[in-house]
């Protein structure tokens, strides 16, 4: 499908899609190498809400490796490691990648994982992260990417519900001024799972040594070493690429599952329509591989579309400053950046007047993606008078696996809004709903919704869980995917997500359950109820805050309890919660049924009108909270 490029391009593309979807996704797949090109593109009869491409077969690493070598791109750098923390670069060819993830498969097969088994990844932002990813595609295997911020609990309980085969790991992260040893925390992983995976690789990192379990594990580099290289296997194109479980309102994350066909599809046409790159281009994107964006947009679109891809091992600040970002652009000639507002906002922090931005020559970068969080438009107008290049805020979700709004540089940009995640993508019919599932007023707050089917590469289903998909996203609006965003689209159609709707807060662009923070709160023996609020950060976008109510006679003091807390929750979920604060409270606010009032108790810490709930057991009960909460 020709699409036009510059002013209306957007339109003309969105009316093309609306027209004909099936025909706008056959056109994508064209830019796939399938085993067997699929006859049909969507069945609607098919999984829960129907299935893409289902007749169709492919290798995700074939698309995104083999086919690169085979046409004359083998000397083309595909990855290049970024790594301040070690102080190292590498530049990885297509071919020594593919060279490499050949073998990988092939020691893989040797311990017995073949197409459909599990493969869980526990790794720090090493090119081995990826190379991981690409030799479970290269097979069939279905890998699940651990974020490497996860303590031993989080990593256990996935591979409890993955039930993996082998386990790809590292002895260490490096965090700034901190060495992480990972193995100590796979070890107690494994050791809480029920599951236990038959074999383990351990990439053995200088910085630290680990020491491995003779007969479970194995050295990585001496194994892959030994690996025979193994060739791609076909899978269909509804198979299971990857599970990748995020947080869930419960205490148990979600396992999002994501096919081959639709995702190499949706993925790879994203790269022109959205990204507005091309083969031979450099694209970085500053997130993590145990993130969807990481997965998406720092591994396979990229690879799909024979880009350059960036894996920064660092920081936006501190690795060494906040011109780490400006350096790596002008050294890597990046083309497009990606990264988190939280990011921005550090930069922003340490260097108000981007004078350590002018000291690199920004020249080849032409624009700035931002995503994972409601990017305040203070930030973004802030890079963008600095920047002097479009700043692309897009929404979406792990679910969705690429954007469901944004601004597409491959059609032709429309006039960015500050505040707003612009258009729906090519793809996705979104709509703000109100209680009864009606769309509300143009401008109007609502639940945002998008109509079924999903596009290509959204998620089928939960993995092993197709009930629990239904419940928790298709039932509250017959038709829909309840997004748990709340926001608006406005008479030209912008869309702006101020809120999620159910009890998940984005810390630092992490998506993190104040459900599963309160759990741990609740395991402490002192402590009789709980809740954990979001509150504003300034840096962060949001922090967690956890409010106890202690068991009757307890007289230990407060403070000590509260550090027990704080100390329980980076042990048991991770550092990655940032979960700094807990105070004790008398009592917590709640409905006449028990419910307790989170979303008061958050207006009430972030200093917000709030109306008093008419349902409230006690109104006197939100003037003493207000006293203790209210920051000055
Ligand atoms: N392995 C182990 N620990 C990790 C980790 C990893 N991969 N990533 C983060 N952590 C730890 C950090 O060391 C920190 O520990 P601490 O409490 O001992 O300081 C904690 O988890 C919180 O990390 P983070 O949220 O990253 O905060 P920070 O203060 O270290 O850095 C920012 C703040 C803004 C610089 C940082 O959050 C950032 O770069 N954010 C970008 C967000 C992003 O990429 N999001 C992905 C979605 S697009
Ligand atoms: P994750 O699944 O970790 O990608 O987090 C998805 C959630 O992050 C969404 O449901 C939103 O709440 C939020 N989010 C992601 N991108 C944006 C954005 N551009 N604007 C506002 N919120 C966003």
């Amino acid at each position: 499908m020709d699409i036009e490029r510059g002013s209306g391009g957007y339109d003309a593309a969105y009316a093309a899609w609306q027209r004909d979807p099936d025909g706008f996704w056959a056109a994508a797949a064209r830019g796939i190498d399938w085993a067997k090109p699929p006859a049909t593109v969507f069945a609607g009869d098919q999984g829960v809400y129907g299935r893409w491409f289902p007749d169709g077969a492919l290798n995700t690493c074939h698309n995104a490796l083999d086919r690169h070598v085979a046409t004359g791109r083998g000397d083309q750098v595909a990855f290049i490691w970024d790594s301040p923390v070690t102080g190292r670069t590498l530049r990885i060819t297509y071919a020594a990648l593919l060279a490499r993830v050949e073998k990988l498969a092939g020691a893989m097969a040797a311990r017995g994982v073949a197409k459909g088994d599990r493969v869980v990844i526990y790794m720090p932002m090493v090119p081995e992260a990826a190379i991981g990813m690409l030799a479970c595609a290269r097979l069939g295997a279905v890998h699940s990417v651990v974020f490497g911020g996860f303590a031993a609990a989080e990593l256990a309980a996935r591979i409890a519900d993955a039930q993996p085969k082998l386990v790809l790991s590292a002895s260490c992260g490096i965090e700034p001024g901190r060495i992480v040893a990972y193995k100590p925390l796979l070890d107690a992983a494994i050791a809480l799972s029920p599951h236990k995976p038959d074999a383990c690789l351990i990439l053995q990192r200088e910085a630290l040594a680990a020491e491995l379990l003779p007969g479970r594990d194995t050295d990585w580099l001496q194994a892959e070493a030994a690996g025979v290289p193994h060739p791609c296997v076909p899978v269909a194109a509804t198979d299971p690429l990857y599970i990748l479980y995020t947080s869930g309102t419960t205490g148990k994350p979600k396992g999002i599952l994501r096919d081959n066909g639709g995702h190499a599809v949706a993925l790879h046409n994203s790269i022109g329509m959205l990204y507005g790159l091309k083969t031979g281009d450099v694209m970085w994107t500053a997130s993590d591989v145990g993130w969807v964006v990481g997965h998406s947009y720092i591994v396979y679109a990229p690879l799909f579309a024979g880009l350059t891809s960036v894996i920064y091992e660092g920081k936006p600040v501190g690795t060494p400053d906040a011109g780490a970002f400006w350096r790596v652009c002008a050294e890597h000639d990046v083309k497009a950046l990606f990264t988190a507002p939280t990011a921005i906002r550090a930069i922003k922090k340490e260097d108000p007047e981007g004078r350590l931005m002018q000291r690199h020559d920004l020249g080849r970068l032409e624009a700035l993606f931002l995503a994972g969080e409601r990017c305040d438009p203070p930030t973004a107008l802030w890079i963008e008078a600095l920047l002097k290049k479009p700043v692309i805020d897009h929404w979406w979700q792990t679910e969705t696996g690429w954007s469901i709004t944004g601004n597409f540089r491959g059609l032709g940009l429309f006039p960015m809004r500050a505040g707003s995640g612009g258009k729906p993508a090519p793809g996705y019919h979104v709509a703000a709903l109100d209680e009864a599932g009606q769309p509300v007023a143009r401008g109007q707050i609502g639940t945002l919704a998008i109509r079924l089917p999903l596009p290509p590469a959204a998620l089928p289903t939960l993995f092993n869980a197709d009930d629990r998909f239904r419940s928790a996203y298709l039932e509250r609006f017959p038709g829909w995917y309840d997004t748990s965003d709340a926001g608006m689209v406005d008479p030209e159609g912008y869309v702006s997500v101020m809120s999620r709707t159910d009890d998940i807060i984005n810390v630092a662009g992490h998506r993190l359950s104040t459900g599963a923070m309160e759990e741990v709160l609740a395991a402490h023996p002192d402590v009789a109820e709980c809740a954990v609020v979001g509150v504003k950060d300034a840096l962060k976008g949001q922090a967690p805050l956890g409010l106890v109510v202690l068991k009757a006679g307890v007289a230990r003091p407060d403070a000590e309890i509260a550090r027990e807390l704080v100390a329980m929750v980076r042990d048991r979920i991770g550092p990655v919660a940032a979960f700094k604060e807990a105070r004790v409270v008398q009592r917590l606010p709640k409905t006449r049924s028990g419910k307790i009032l989170r979303g008061t108790m958050r207006r009430i810490a972030d200093g917000e009108d709030y109306v008093v709930p008419p349902t409230i057991d006690d109104p006197a009960i939100l003037g003493e909270l207000e006293g203790l909460l209210r920051r000055a």
